[in-house]
């Protein structure tokens, strides 16, 4: 199966710059042969013009969080039936920086991912340990924690992806060492053996990815992609860990 290769903007770029890098994206595309599937999330109220930007390649856009309800008195949350309705693809909830800024639960993340299920969306559901949790040698037990609480009801492996971002590598330039990756992929996939029906979950590996690193990570067994922070910002990068898929 393609590699998966998800750009995570978070709360970076303007109207003028996010046209631009999208476009500079749907250029690339056009002209350049790539082994990839491509995503990109870009903050909420550039998906319509991202959307345009993309509308005539395979690269497909998502949300960065929804809430879990369908609608109602949620003020600045938004849903994913909205963004579904947008033309978005899919999103991504329980990022850590969402865990770590809103104080969301495994429970509230389970819920958002069901609501990206009802409204027709794949969701990328994030986990990974803290540097205290990985020093107390406590990120197995975490993780398992995370993904038990975090999967949605329900899902295939169609429609479920997870990313394992260790939150000490992210936007920090540090990486696990290659074997770890490994490992806790494996760890991962069994657990959610039970929780995601289907053979051939989708694992990405998150954290520090930039265009030296992706090519080894990308080959480690059981890594199914990438889900790419500060490296998605600029065409170039984003493109060279695009083009360091086997
Ligand atoms: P990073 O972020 O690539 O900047 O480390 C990854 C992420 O948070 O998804």
């Amino acid at each position: 199966m393609a590699k998966l290769i998800a750009g995570n903007w978070k709360m970076n770029g303007l109207l003028g710059s996010g046209k631009d890098l999208a476009q500079a994206l749907a250029k690339r595309i056009r002209s350049m042969e790539t082994n990839a599937e491509i995503a990109v999330f870009p903050p909420g109220p550039l998906i319509p013009p991202i959307l345009r930007a993309v509308s005539d390649t395979s690269i497909w856009v998502g949300g960065q969080d929804c809430h879990w309800n369908g609608a109602g008195a949620h003020t600045g949350d938004v849903s994913a039936q909205l963004l579904a309705d947008l033309g978005c693809s899919g999103v991504i909830v329980g990022h850590s920086e969402r865990r770590a800024d809103h104080a969301e639960t495994d429970g509230q993340v389970k819920g958002k991912a069901e609501a990206a299920l009802a409204a027709g969306l794949k969701v990328i559901v994030c986990v990974g340990e803290t540097e205290a949790e990985r020093d107390a040698g406590q990120m197995e037990t975490v993780v398992r924690t995370q993904i038990d609480g975090s999967l949605p009801s329900g899902g295939t492996v169609d429609t479920v992806i997870v990313a394992y971002e260790p939150v000490w590598a992210i936007g920090t330039g540090r990486t696990p060492y290659l074997d770890e990756i490994g490992v806790m992929h494996s760890l991962i996939r069994n657990r959610a053996a039970g929780l995601v029906l289907g053979e051939g979950l989708r694992i990405l590996y998150g954290g520090s990815v930039k265009p030296t690193n992706a090519k080894e990570i990308l080959r480690i067994p059981g890594v199914d992609g990438a889900l790419v922070g500060g490296a998605s910002l600029t065409a170039d990068d984003f493109w060279g860990i695009i083009e360091s898929c086997p």
